[in-house]
């Protein structure tokens, strides 16, 4: 284990270790929001997870760590699975709500992570700022005549009861037409709802070797969800598939403490190393 403190106040803890051996250890209803993205068995050729196991061995495993989440997550917590799909394989997402069932969730929302969009401006009409057709953000383009390029992940948002009080407006949004501000209820202030599409673009990378690791999420993911629950509850954060530790960072950034599973050593160590590269990393005491 390898243990960060920033002087904000954030303590970090990541584990080279197995997740459902590594949560057994935690106390019953210790954590208060889990934010992660397991590996989705869809082939993807990590350094040491073999991602294409029989469908139902992999709904067993999924069941297991669900259960182990569900045993560690505070009553009033939350649950942010990010998963997608492939093209040819469609299916994992709705599969995994099952599975998530079994272990006790319930869906409070489901979240449209967009990774791309295009956006015509005939369609928007006279619009402030969009003066010209649109497309922003990067997906892996596919070469087929069947099937479309995918632009979208999901974010299902599980709770115990689907009775988690939400802090919408931490990542609210201006209004567009300023006379809607007050005329609301609630809308005392110049934000609103954002509602459940969330545009988050991978950042741009250049080359193959800027990226360490085959299916990361941005870091803006998990400060999003992180708010959403509402961060003075989101005391104690964990990930249980750390990867290169883009929840890590962050937590490291907004002062959460955190605790990640990563079973690949590459991968744990490229996650110690962007934690503790972040920029108040001169005050980081590694233990
Ligand atoms: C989809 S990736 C997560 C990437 C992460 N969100 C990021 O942005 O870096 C899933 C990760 O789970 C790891 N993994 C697979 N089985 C695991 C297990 N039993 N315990 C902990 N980590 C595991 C894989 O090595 C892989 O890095």
């Amino acid at each position: 284990m390898r243990k960060f403190k920033k002087d904000n106040g954030a303590e970090l803890e990541l584990y080279n270790k197995d997740c459902i051996k590594g949560m057994a250890g935690l106390r019953e209803k210790s954590v208060d929001v889990i934010v992660t993205s397991p590996p989705y068995n869809l082939g993807i050729v990590y350094t040491k997870y073999n991602d294409k196991v029989h469908r139902l061995d992999y709904m067993r495993w999924m069941t297991r760590w669900a259960k182990a989440a569900m045993r560690v997550l505070k009553d009033d917590g939350s649950l942010f699975l990010n998963v997608g799909s492939k093209p040819s394989d469609l299916e994992v997402p709705y599969l995994l709500i099952a599975v998530m069932r079994k272990a006790g969730f319930e869906m409070q929302n489901v979240i449209h992570w967009v990774k791309s969009i295009a956006i015509n401006k005939v369609e928007v009409g006279n619009y402030p700022g969009i003066t010209k057709d649109i497309v922003v953000g990067h997906y892996k383009p596919i070469n087929s005549n069947r099937f479309l390029n995918d632009c979208h992940e999901y974010i299902f948002h599980l709770t115990k009861d689907r009775n988690v009080k939400l802090d919408r407006l931490a990542v609210g949004v201006p209004y567009q037409d300023k006379s809607n501000v007050g005329r609301w209820h609630n809308a005392d202030r110049d934000v609103h709802c954002r509602g459940n599409t969330w545009f988050i673009p991978y950042d741009t990378i250049n080359s193959s070797k800027d990226r360490p690791h085959p299916a990361t999420f941005p870091i803006e993911l998990t400060r999003r969800c992180i708010r959403l629950h509402g961060l003075e509850r989101a005391k104690v954060v964990m990930d249980p598939f750390l990867g290169i530790g883009s929840s890590a960072v962050a937590c490291a950034e907004l002062g959460t403490s955190f605790i990640g599973f990563e079973i690949d050593k590459v991968y744990f160590d490229q996650a110690c190393e962007r934690v503790k590269g972040f920029d108040i990393s001169n005050c980081t005491k590694e233990e």
